[in-house]
């Protein structure tokens, strides 16, 4: 039986780890052939550790173990020459290109000056309109964009009011969601679909590090990963502490699929209930 997206190529940003990762390995399962990059290097003001070269040749061997091909490259989404290599060099290898994630992100989030800001903005925001004008000469009709926002982006008094840093994290986000709304109408008549995905928590290198488990658990001297979950259970209606990487993939999937050929536009919460209104607000009476 033939994959759920046999015979395309995606390119994924920040797949050497996490969701990115996942979406490589999962949109491979299902028949595609990978285009991949990640930076491999820290940014000073994002308190953890991002992905390595060992990460980013971890993502190849399991692209490779599902017999599919995948062109890896570092690159920094802030550089649009280094993306648009990047793509370039993949598609001439690939043959073409059907799927863009652009997903790469970091969350300068306890960092409480104007560069947490400025460098959050431009990875989770310049970084996705940089992938998306990379893609755009090697796309066609059929062709689907998936960006990946936050339910910061949708809840105010979140990670905004953390300091400067959190600022940038949900301002970043409320843009990559506009942006996704207005590039699916710029792209409708070519049938070109755009589509965004705001998670809530998942369990990422981005939640699952020395950082959040004192963000999340400042009661304790040495909190760690198990003493963190109890706190991110509260923050969900159907206590779920996170999501797995898994279950993006799941909706990067459906919407990289030609099951959703006539679905754009969206703003999909995935977010275990966290942001369902009280009352009747945005919902039909
Ligand atoms: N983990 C969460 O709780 C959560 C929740 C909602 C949304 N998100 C978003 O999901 C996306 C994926 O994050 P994740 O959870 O997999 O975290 P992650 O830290 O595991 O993965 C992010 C990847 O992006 C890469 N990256 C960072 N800056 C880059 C740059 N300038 N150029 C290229 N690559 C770069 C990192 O090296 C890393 O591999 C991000 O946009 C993030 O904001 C995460």
């Amino acid at each position: 039986m033939s994959g759920r997206v046999e015979g395309k190529v995606a390119f994924i940003t920040g797949a050497a780890r996490g969701q990115g990762r996942s979406h490589a390995v999962r949109l491979a399962e299902e028949g595609a052939d990978i285009i991949a990059v990640d930076l491999l290097e820290d940014i000073a003001t994002a308190p953890y550790p991002l992905a390595t070269k060992e990460d980013l040749d971890e993502t190849v061997r399991q692209v490779e173990a599902l017999g599919r091909r995948i062109v890896a490259r570092q690159a920094d989404v802030r550089v649009l020459a280094e993306l648009q290599a990047a793509v370039d060099q993949g598609v001439a290898e690939l043959g073409k290109l059907d799927i863009v994630v652009a997903q790469a992100g970091i969350l300068t989030m306890g960092s409480n000056t104007p560069q947490a800001f400025l460098d959050v903005v431009q990875v989770n925001l310049l970084g996705v309109i940089n992938a998306c004008t990379a893609a755009a000469a090697h796309l066609g009709p059929g062709a689907s964009i998936i960006l990946t926002g936050s339910t910061a982006a949708l809840l105010a008094g979140s990670v905004d009011i953390t300091g400067a840093g959190g600022l940038g994290y949900a301002h970043s986000k409320r843009h990559v969601a506009r942006f996704g709304h207005d590039l699916a109408r710029v792209y409708a008549e070519q049938q070109i679909r755009v589509n965004v995905i705001h998670p809530t928590n998942v369990d990422t290198g981005m939640m699952d590090n020395d950082f959040m488990y004192h963000a999340f658990r400042p009661d304790l001297e040495n909190p760690t990963r198990e003493d963190m979950i109890p706190s991110l259970e509260t923050k969900s209606p159907m206590g779920v502490p996170w999501l797995s990487p898994h279950d993006v993939s799941e909706a990067v999937l459906y919407f990289a699929s030609d099951a959703a050929r006539w679905v754009t536009g969206q703003q999909l919460k995935l977010d275990g209930g966290q942001l369902l209104p009280i009352g009747n607000a945005g919902v039909p009476a």
